[in-house]
């Protein structure tokens, strides 16, 4: 079992958890992920790793309650726990000093920029960092990730906070103005592969993560299985993190929405448990 000691609202519908997990926070490293199971009952799931002290003995995950699970773990309390947490998983980051490094988050993405961008700056590197939200209400992990770059750029669709567009707007126009070694991407698909399409362009080193269906995290399911160049890869053992020029997004997006019938389904029953009020251990 693992307890939670601290929980946040980060926005309407994502939060930051913070578990009592020695074993992981002794182990972690920036860019891996664990795999929770909130009780018996439940499905496990990926989530990337936001932060770990192995002072403390805790780890930290921002969680957006999006699907049944999601919403089963972002309905807990402080002071209630977990069934199980498996973990560190996936290859941790390389972190050493490459020069100038631009990182994109892309709404709840964002939050896994955090210890990246924090372990690189620490390792020497001139670090910049966009991030943008479909609105000003959905902005996460500003402040902290402002006090481990350089230069912050915030950006929102509507144009409520920050820079009016994407991310890819502002990325554009930076990468006109000065050379960069290389930009790292965490967000939606489709924001990784716009990113891709623009660093391409200049033949910039780009790292994307991937964060595909996984059941197992061991390389044994296959659930996670990418198309990278012209091989089959998978996230949780290859990754998660990949080159983003030679990954197969439309693969990856087709992988990523075979199985939403049944997360509707899913989420459709437990909205219906919850609203007729049956408890925690029968699905709510
Ligand atoms: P979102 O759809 O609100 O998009 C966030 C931002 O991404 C936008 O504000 C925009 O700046 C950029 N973006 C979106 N579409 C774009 C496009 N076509 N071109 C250029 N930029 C674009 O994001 P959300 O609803 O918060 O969803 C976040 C996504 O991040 C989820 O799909 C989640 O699965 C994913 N995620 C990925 C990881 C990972 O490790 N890769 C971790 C957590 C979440
Ligand atoms: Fe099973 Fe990656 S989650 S192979």
């Amino acid at each position: 079992m693992y307890k939670i000691i601290k929980k946040k609202q980060l926005n309407s519908q994502v939060f930051l958890i913070e578990f009592e997990a020695e074993d992981l926070a002794l182990a972690a490293n920036p860019g891996q992920f664990v795999i929770l199971r909130v009780d018996e009952f439940a499905e496990r799931f990926p989530l990337t790793l936001y932060d770990f002290n192995p002072k403390t003995g805790t780890i930290t995950v921002v969680c957006q309650a999006i699907g049944v699970s999601t919403k089963k773990l972002c309905a807990l309390s402080e002071g209630d726990s977990v069934v199980d947490i498996a973990g560190p998983l996936g290859r941790a980051e390389p972190v050493c000093d490459i020069g100038k490094v631009i990182f994109i988050g892309g709404g709840v993405g964002t939050a896994e920029v955090y210890p990246i961008a924090k372990a690189m700056k620490r390792a020497g590197n001139d670090v910049t960092v966009i991030i943008g939200f479909r609105t000003k209400d959905l902005v996460i992990c500003e402040q902290e990730i402002n006090s481990v770059c350089d230069n912050l750029y915030v950006s929102t669709d509507d144009g409520s906070y920050g820079r009016r567009g994407f991310v890819t707007d502002i990325l554009s126009e930076l990468l006109e103005t000065e050379p960069y070694d290389l930009v790292y991407a965490i967000g939606p698909i489709i924001m990784m592969k716009m990113v891709s399409a623009v660093t391409k362009l200049k033949a910039l080193k780009t790292i994307v993560s991937l964060n595909s269906i996984m059941i197992d995290g061991t390389g044994m399911c296959g659930g996670c299985r990418i198309k990278y160049n012209g091989q089959a890869k998978f996230t949780c053992v290859d990754g998660p993190s990949f080159d983003g020029h030679l990954v197969d997004y439309d693969d990856v997006l087709l992988r990523q929405g075979r199985f939403k019938d049944k997360e509707d389904e899913g989420n459709k029953h437990y909205e219906h448990n919850c609203r007729i009020g049956l408890k925690k251990d029968k699905g709510c």
